[in-house]
């Protein structure tokens, strides 16, 4: 087990660097009671690199995020840049297709401590546990752009291998866990989706312990509200990904509390950041839900950096922090942004032992 690493931290935009800071406090914790170094570096990305540096993300930063062993991301995006010809969220597209981080873990549970904090029933939400698999660096995100006053269009293409390498992820983590794969499309209008489901099918073969089904975005939306325990593991494209995992966020409650890794080619950097976005309403105000992001930091442990033991040490942190009702408003509490780290800090630091 490697014990040091390098660590590329991307704070971004409004509540980013909130959200980063704690996941710091609490990765600094975990280090020292597992006795891992970590080395920091700190770049901008999104519109804070655009107002200091000129663009979203500078090549010095893809440079610096290539030569990491993972990368830590708060959020980015600002109302300021809406209108403007730079978008801060270029900055973090482009750093996805640099990395080649085409599978993206988004992991949606149930948490026993806050049952109450979802606007579902708790007989819906109880025992839920999801992992989508969100494809991230290819679709309508990335297909060539026409963009006019009167016509826009956004070309969406998928080839069968970019198809077979995230669905071979999804099937992958299938075996470790529930045994079930849902692929979904929307292969009754759109030819890529047709291209999806077909792949997919064939990859199944590989795997004859999990079962798979084919369910239609649209179906699959209502699905998710209606009974999410159907659902074992979601394999799905970059756009239906992004739409689902927002919706999939109101099973736990918040979208503070869903983190997320994304991985490429063994042995390549993963990007570690929570799902929500900067949250401009709630910025600088002590108020931002910071477990998403400090899950984001286990699951680079877990993922990228080899150690799953500082991974469950985290987490361990983590669910003490919300038995204990340490929840901030978006989970119905009163705690802030600071008092919820120091919490989960002082609980990783203290380790089995204590907790
Ligand atoms: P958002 O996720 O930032 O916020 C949606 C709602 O959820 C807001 O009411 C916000 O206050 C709340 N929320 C989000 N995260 C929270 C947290 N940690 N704690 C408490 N409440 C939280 O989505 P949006 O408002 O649609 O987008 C705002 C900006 O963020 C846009 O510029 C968008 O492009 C960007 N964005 C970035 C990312 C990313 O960096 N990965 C993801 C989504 C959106
Ligand atoms: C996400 C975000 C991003 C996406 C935006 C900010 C580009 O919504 O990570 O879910 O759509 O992928
Ligand atoms: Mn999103």
């Amino acid at each position: 087990m490697r014990d040091s690493f390098d660590v590329l931290l991307l704070p971004g935009d409004g509540i980013g660097p909130e959200v980063i800071g704690a996941a710091r406090s609490v990765v600094d914790a975990a280090a020292k009671h597992f006795g891992v170094e970590i080395r920091y570096e700190e770049r901008r990305i999104g519109g804070i690199a655009i107002r200091e540096e000129g663009e979203p993300i500078s090549d010095e930063t893809l440079e610096a995020a290539a030569a990491s062993d993972a990368i830590l991301l708060g959020a980015v995006g600002h109302p300021d840049f809406d209108r403007g010809p730079k978008r801060p969220e270029a900055g973090l597209l482009k750093l996805r297709k640099h990395l080649g981080v085409f599978a993206n873990l988004r992991p949606v549970a149930a948490i026993p401590a806050l049952l109450s904090a979802s606007p579902l029933k708790k007989e819906i939400v109880e025992g839920v546990d999801i992992l989508i698999v969100r494809e991230l660096t290819g679709g309508a995100y990335f297909g060539e752009k026409e963009e006019g006053d009167e016509r826009a269009s956004d070309l969406s293409v998928y080839t069968r291998e970019e198809v077979e390498r995230v669905t071979r992820v999804a099937f992958e983590a299938a075996e470790g866990r529930g045994g079930r794969v849902t692929s979904v499309d929307k292969a009754n209008v759109m030819a890529t989706s047709r291209l999806w489901r077909s792949v997919v099918t064939d990859v199944a073969g590989d795997y004859p312990n999990v079962a798979l089904d084919h369910v239609l975005v649209d179906a699959a939306a209502m699905m998710l509200v209606q009974n999410p325990k159907r659902f074992d593991v979601i394999v799905t494209e970059n756009l239906f990904g992004d739409i689902l995992s927002d919706e999939a966020a109101m099973l736990p409650g918040s979208m503070g509390m869903l983190s997320s890794a994304s991985l490429g080619e063994p042995g390549t950097p993963g990007i570690f950041e929570p799902v929500h976005g900067s949250a401009p309403d709630i910025a600088g105000q002590n108020k931002a839900n910071p477990y998403a992001t400090i899950l984001s930091a286990a699951s680079m442990f877990r993922h990228s950096l080899g150690r799953p033991d500082v991974a469950a040490g985290i987490e361990r942190g983590v669910s003490v922090a919300l038995e204990a009702h340490y929840l901030t408003p978006d989970l119905g509490g009163k705690k802030t942004t600071e008092e919820v780290t120091e919490a989960v800090t002082r609980w990783v630091a203290a380790g089995e032992g204590v907790i």
